[in-house]
């Protein structure tokens, strides 16, 4: 984990209220795996990092974030009722971020938690994004087309417009998009459609709203399917660095912290019920 002063090389709005951040941080885009993060110090007025996930890296250095500000993630989400940020904490510290330009100096620190974990021996990844819940997954999804494996990614939003751009997405994957007003692409939640393609998959990776997630567990539970599904958990977060247990969920294995324990999780490890999202 380092601790970096990376200067703004890009921002721009990628849907409406929803932005990508690129900062010059190479020792951590060397560091970093898909699923880690970043804790964000937003301004001087918050006491708190915020935590954001790592959305890609580059070659040359850039570490790049995605993330919304206070007022579209409702329309964005997924889920009617409950924010899904790339962002644990409401608004301000994004908001802040997404005012920052090219120049400009943010102090980072990270790569942080445990990311994803890729089999070595799987060819074949279902990829499930909810909302903004596609930050961290364009990072795995690049990482794994450069191992050669085959990636199909289920891309649901609420509204068309909260569909994160498919010319964003790596090069080579097989995307299916869903909304629930069907609008673009298949109609319904994204979760609905995970058990048709979970026989083809040898890995899934899910990361989208509480609801989303539910919803797999019951679907896969359902349909027998026994699949392995790894979410990524986005709790508020006090350190980020495992010192003050802010972030603490139940897990069948006891209590974890999010941040040092995760936030990669097994579904089936989590009491998710009991994990406020
Ligand atoms: Fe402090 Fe996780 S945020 S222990």
């Amino acid at each position: 984990m380092k601790r970096v002063e990376a200067s703004v090389v890009s921002i721009r709005e990628l849907m409406p209220g929803c932005y990508q951040m690129c900062v010059m941080a190479s020792e951590i885009a060397n560091a970093a795996h898909p699923g880690q993060f970043l804790m964000v110090r937003c301004g001087d007025k918050l006491t708190l990092r915020r935590p954001i996930s790592i959305h890609k890296v580059t070659e040359s250095g850039e570490v790049c974030l995605l993330f919304t500000d206070a007022g579209l993630v409702r329309e964005n989400s997924i889920s009617s009722n409950r924010e899904r940020m790339s962002v644990s904490g409401k608004g301000e510290g994004t908001l802040w971020l997404s005012q920052r330009k090219r120049g400009d100096k943010l102090d980072l620190l990270g790569p942080l938690g445990n990311g994803f974990w890729l089999d070595s021996s799987s060819r074949n990844l279902l990829l499930v994004a909810g909302g903004i819940g596609i930050a961290p997954l364009v990072f795995l999804a690049e990482k794994a087309v450069s191992q050669g494996k085959f990636v199909k990614l289920l891309l649901g939003a609420r509204i068309k417009e909260g569909l994160y751009h498919s010319e964003f997405l790596p090069a080579g994957i097989d995307v299916e998009l869903v909304t629930e007003d069907g609008r673009a692409g298949r109609k319904g939640m994204v979760s609905e459609y995970v058990v048709e393609h979970v026989d083809w998959a040898d890995q899934v990776y899910a990361c989208g709203p509480k609801a989303m997630y539910e919803s797999i567990a019951r679907e896969m539970m359902e349909k027998h399917a026994k699949k392995p599904v790894q979410l990524s958990l986005e709790v508020r977060m006090g350190c980020g660095m495992g010192a003050c247990y802010g972030c603490s969920i139940p897990t069948k294995q006891g209590m974890k912290r999010v941040c040092l324990d995760g936030p990669v999780f097994n579904l089936d490890e989590v009491f998710l019920e009991e994990v406020r999202l």
